[in-house]
């Protein structure tokens, strides 16, 4: 195997390229400012420097409230470049292993979307992650398009994710706002890292469900992690259409792993399993 991973200084990419050289996998990761997905010249040149069998893409224009606002510069990276890649891909024989994401859906399910549903976006960051999907079910000859949900883990510009954000503002202020009814199964970056490594080792294709078991909603998640930090809060329970006004959030994106447990590799861990780790390797806990 010989891998790229796009995106690598995020927080995919980063538990990506930690996986990789533990497990002493050939890779070589590009991101910002280096490498610009959109740029087709750059795009070529990385490829042929590095000759990858896999390319993995975890770079995206990810911050879902800037997609409102910045929705063509989101469009491009999301969608409309990945043409370009796809047809790479296509003539250099190259397996593009995608991510995607939940926001595909509109959350108007109450039972696990499967791999196979309709997807319907109802915010401009998901329509343009429906688009690259598109692209590449439409042309890509191989391909697996991994969908996951609410990621937390490291990267590399040691920003702070969702977790660190709540433990923060719980420290800080004794008390926090969190989303009552928006259903997800927020997802560590390294099992979703090992749960990919599975997934091209075995030349699984086509669209993938992978997140964590179970399912919770925000105060569930926020509580929890208060639990295990032995922190003192006070939860005030707000609704999703009053936390992030300017934007419309699917209320239900939780996914079935059915391809994952059909073909025998399913690794994702129980949510609340995958948060005890984190909070542990972030040593938050001891
Ligand atoms: N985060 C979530 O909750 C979530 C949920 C479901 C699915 N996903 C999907 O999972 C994948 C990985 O997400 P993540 O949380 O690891 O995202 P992330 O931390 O935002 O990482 C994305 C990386 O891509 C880079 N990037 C942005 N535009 C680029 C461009 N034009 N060319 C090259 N690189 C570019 C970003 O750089 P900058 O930081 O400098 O912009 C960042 O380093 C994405 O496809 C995302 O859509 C994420």
């Amino acid at each position: 195997m010989n891998i790229l991973v796009l995106g690598s200084k995020g927080q995919l990419g980063t538990a990506l390229s930690k996986l990789f050289l533990k497990e002493n996998i050939k890779f070589k990761g590009f991101d910002l400012p280096e490498f610009n997905i959109i740029d087709k010249n750059v795009l070529t040149s990385t490829s042929e420097k590095i000759k990858p069998d896999i390319i993995i893409n975890a770079c995206a224009f990810t911050d879902v409230y800037r997609a409102e606002t910045e929705f063509d510069k989101a469009m491009e990276i999301n969608g409309i470049s990945l043409k370009y890649l796809v047809y790479l891909c296509n003539i250099k024989d190259i397996f593009l292993c995608h991510i995607s994401t939940d926001y595909v859906f509109d959350g108007y399910k109450t039972k696990p979307y499967l791999e196979e549903d309709t997807t319907n976006p109802i915010n401009c960051y998901g329509l343009t992650k429906d688009v690259g999907e598109k692209i590449i079910q439409n042309y890509c000859q191989h391909y697996a398009i991994v969908r996951t949900a609410a990621l937390y883990g490291d990267n590399k510009n040691r920003t702070e994710n969702i977790v660190d954000k709540i433990i923060t503002s719980a420290r800080s202020n004794k008390s926090i706002s969190l989303v009552e009814d928006e259903f997800t199964s927020p997802t560590y970056t390294n099992d979703l890292a090992y749960q990919i490594y599975l997934i091209i080792k075995n030349d699984l294709q086509g669209i993938i469900h992978s997140t964590s078991e179970g399912k919770c909603n925000w105060v569930e998640f926020g509580k929890y992690i208060f639990q295990l930090l032995k922190l003192n809060v006070e939860i005030e329970n707000v609704k999703s259409r009053n936390f992030s006004k300017s934007l419309k959030k699917p209320l239900y994106s939780v996914l079935e792993n059915t391809r994952l447990k059909t073909s025998k590799i399913n690794f994702m861990p129980h949510w609340k399993q995958s948060i005890k780790k984190y909070l542990i390797d972030k040593k938050y806990i001891f």
